[in-house]
């Protein structure tokens, strides 16, 4: 058996939480209390083993866990805290189970789990009290241990027994990610996939047990890049499907990626499926699943969301790729119909949801369209110049050099309201129902590369749109951050 090392964890807790309590104290060793930044590093991978189900082989680099007996008992605890208690075997990977969390502004804890195993955190320190109101196990915290053991959990099974004890004392739900198939689940593993390019799609099936996620059935989502395990359900009586994979290359029919067990009281999610919220938008999907679950839709916090869509580059013609050799302005008549399109989003959004486009402006667009209309009226005329040239990506420009793309004179902004009027574009902006119902930043007056730019033309290419904003009146809108002007 491995050996259980004393104190040998690192443990870290969220920075929502005081770092009060000291869950595991020793002496001999101080403890290393990390607050986690949300720093997105990539999972150190596993390699897989070969595993033999039904005289299929499988390759897995995680575990179910066995031979853990649980005790019945009835709920008796009384007052609990809702802090989610997270067991990962690294930090990088643990992101993936307090990443949601973080969004949430859910309390919650980490624990590492090196191979050589850990003294579980004190979960209750009465009978009545427990401390942890959730459990999130990510890959069953498990290791190849070389030889007979072969993959396994670094939790022992008493400490699962444990953990499961508390589960029926508090009421306490489980969830488990990345996680073999087995009757643990009430399952049987199908097969490992996918090899690299092949897409086995996920989709949520019966989002009845979190109705608060607000999630969709049906959906397919990518698994490229996500190593799992379609499963069958073998134990129905205490197994329901909530998650699907789709048929694919050597799966000919759909299985099943996720599951609730409710084993008389003591009650888990297992996901078949790797998770990396770090980059997955799969994982960043579905855990919103668990999250929902394993609180029971009842937390600290609210869920934030922020959607930036920002369109680039209003007023300004633009080359476009199909037909070949032909540009493209933006009409009055194809802003029109996003006005009215905005509301209609929001009305399926969440209370409280509040959802806009974000505009960046190019004045000297309106002056192009404005000068074609009657040149004499717009003075200099606008700002043009050859076609600039991309330079390498890594190039850093020599503080001092450069090349003047701008007229020597005038040095502010010289047109008149005379001329910027002219353009129907305009016209539509200044209208204040179609201007407030977008939000504005000012871009640059023409758009130049800034890479190899002067100080002189990137210093008009601010201040003179600066200055044209202000004079259409799109720096009065609502939703403009006057504040910088
Ligand atoms: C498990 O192995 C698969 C296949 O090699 C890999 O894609 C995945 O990232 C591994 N999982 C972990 C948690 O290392
Ligand atoms: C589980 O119990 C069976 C029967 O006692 C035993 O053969 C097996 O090695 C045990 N497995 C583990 C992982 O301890
Ligand atoms: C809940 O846990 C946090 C952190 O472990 C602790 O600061 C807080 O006092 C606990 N609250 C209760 C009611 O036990
Ligand atoms: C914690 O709860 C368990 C039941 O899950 C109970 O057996 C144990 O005595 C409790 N611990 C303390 C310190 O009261
Ligand atoms: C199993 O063997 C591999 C390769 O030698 C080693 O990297 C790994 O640490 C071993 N696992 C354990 C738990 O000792
Ligand atoms: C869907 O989930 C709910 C709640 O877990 C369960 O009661 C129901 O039987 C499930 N439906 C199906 C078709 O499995
Ligand atoms: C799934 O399990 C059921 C019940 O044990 C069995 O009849 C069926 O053949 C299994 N399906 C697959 C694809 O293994
Ligand atoms: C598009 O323009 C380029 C450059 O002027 C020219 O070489 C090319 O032949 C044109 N393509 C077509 C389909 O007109
Ligand atoms: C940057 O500008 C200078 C001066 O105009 C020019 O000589 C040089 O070729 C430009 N560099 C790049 C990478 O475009
Ligand atoms: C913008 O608002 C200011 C302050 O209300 C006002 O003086 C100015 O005339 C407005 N500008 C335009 C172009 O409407």
């Amino acid at each position: 058996m491995k050996t259980v090392q004393m104190f040998s964890h690192l443990f870290f807790k969220s920075t929502l939480l005081a770092a009060s309590v000291s869950l595991v104290n020793s002496a001999a060793e101080s403890e290393a209390l990390v607050v986690p930044t949300a720093v997105r590093t990539a999972a150190a991978v596993v390699s897989t083993v070969a595993a033999k189900v039904n005289n299929v082989v499988i390759n897995t680099n995680t575990t179910t866990v066995a031979n853990v007996t649980t005790v019945a008992a009835k709920t008796v605890g009384t007052t609990l805290n809702s802090t989610v208690l997270i067991f990962a075997r690294d930090t990088a990977s643990a992101y993936s189970g307090f990443s949601g969390l973080n969004g949430y502004a859910i309390p919650y804890e980490v624990v590492i789990v090196p191979a050589d195993g850990i003294t579980l955190p004190t979960l209750n320190s009465s009978e009545t009290v427990g401390n942890y109101g959730a459990f999130v196990v990510l890959s069953e915290v498990s290791y190849e241990y070389n030889g007979t053991e072969g993959f396994q959990s670094a939790i022992s099974a008493a400490q699962w027994a444990e953990l499961y004890q508390y589960q029926l004392t508090f009421g306490v739900r489980m969830v488990r990610l990345d996680v073999f198939p087995s009757g643990d689940s009430g399952t049987e593993a199908i097969g490992g996939c996918c090899a690299t390019g092949i897409e086995q799609l996920i989709s949520i099936t019966n989002a009845t047990a979190f109705p608060t996620a607000g999630l969709k059935t049906g959906a397919g989502m990518s698994t490229q890049g996500l190593w799992h395990y379609p499963a069958n359900i073998t134990e129905p009586e205490y197994t329901t499907e909530i998650a699907q994979f789709a048929a694919t290359t050597g799966f000919d029919d759909v299985s099943t990626a996720a599951v609730i067990n409710d084993f008389s009281g003591r009650q888990q999610m297992v996901f078949f499926t790797g998770f990396a919220t770090d980059w997955s938008p799969t994982s960043n999907f579905l855990q919103h699943a668990w999250i929902h679950w394993v609180t029971r839709g009842v937390y600290t916090g609210f869920r934030r969301v922020n959607l930036n869509t920002q369109v680039d580059d209003m007023f300004l013609e633009t080359d476009i790729y199909y037909p070949v050799n032909t540009t493209f302005t933006i009409a009055p008549s194809d802003l029109a119909q996003h006005v009215t399109w905005m509301p209609t989003v929001n009305a399926y959004l969440p209370p409280g949801s509040d959802w806009f486009m974000e505009v960046g402006h190019n004045g000297n667009g309106n002056i192009e369209d404005a000068e074609d209309i009657n040149e004499r009226k717009c003075g200099v005329g606008s700002i043009e110049y050859a076609d600039q040239i991309d330079t390498p990506l890594e190039f850093v420009k020599p503080p001092g050099t450069g090349t003047n793309l701008w007229p020597e004179t005038p040095a502010t902004y010289p047109y008149t309201t005379s001329c910027t009027d002219l353009d129907d574009l305009l016209q539509w902006w200044q209208k204040p129902a179609n201007l407030n119902a977008f939000a504005h930043v000012s871009h640059t007056f023409t758009h130049e590369d800034q890479d190899n730019a002067t100080y002189f033309d990137v210093y008009r290419e601010l201040t003179w749109n600066q200055a044209w904003l202000k004079q259409v009146g799109i720096a009065n809108a609502t939703k403009f951050s006057k504040d910088l002007f």
